[in-house]
């Protein structure tokens, strides 16, 4: 698809928060990626803000389909109610298993959605950008983990890990996790 058209696709999405000037950072991601043990269910702790999740209590579980698609779920609770969200993912390239592209009906293409780091058990760190004929980008990431609470200093880490791959977290913020009648 030409840029323009795709341009033309994320209009809606266009507002001075999202966009950025100057094409994607490349940063490193997890090595050996296992996609089976990355499965399951992980809570949101922080992200660069995305305009498509302003809710709290943020979740998202990762399984996969009969059709070997990648299913992600998320729920959130905004405005009091839950909220759902199912996109798919899929591996462009089976040699690099950590760059996913995902699809939400607002990503309309699919778009890069690359775990950086991630011990499975505990953290991952997503990061997605795309650029538009490498004049400006949007990029979003998501600190995640799998309980609601994670410890400061871990999030001191992925954040360390975020800026040193050269990407700005200072619009960074906090999901709220508490949420009684989840
Ligand atoms: C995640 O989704 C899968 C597939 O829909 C489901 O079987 C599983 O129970 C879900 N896990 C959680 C923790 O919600
Ligand atoms: C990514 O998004 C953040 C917040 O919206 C922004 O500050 C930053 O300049 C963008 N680009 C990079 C490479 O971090």
């Amino acid at each position: 698809m030409s840029g323009v058209c795709f341009l033309l696709l994320m209009l809606p999405l266009l507002s001075a928060q999202t966009y950025h000037w100057g094409p994607c950072p490349t940063p490193k991601v997890q090595p050996n990626f296992n996609l089976q043990q990355y499965l399951g269910k992980w809570y949101e702790i922080e992200k660069l803000p995305a305009p498509f999740a302003r809710g709290k209590c943020i979740e998202i579980n990762y399984s996969i389909r009969r059709d070997g698609t990648i299913q992600l779920l998320t729920s959130q609770i905004y405005k009091d109610k839950k909220r759902h969200a199912e996109g798919t993912g899929v591996v462009p390239d089976p040699r690099e298993p950590a760059k996913l592209g995902v699809s939400f009906s607002y990503f309309t293409p699919y778009v890069p959605y690359w775990v950086l780091t991630t011990d499975y058990t505990s953290l991952s760190v997503v990061y997605s950008c795309t650029d538009i004929l490498r004049i400006f980008h949007f990029n979003y990431s998501w600190i995640l983990a799998r309980s609601p609470y994670l410890p400061p200093e871990t999030v001191r880490y992925a954040k360390q890990l975020l800026i040193d791959e050269g990407i700005d977290i200072f619009r960074m913020t906090h999901t709220d996790q508490n949420c009684k009648d989840k």
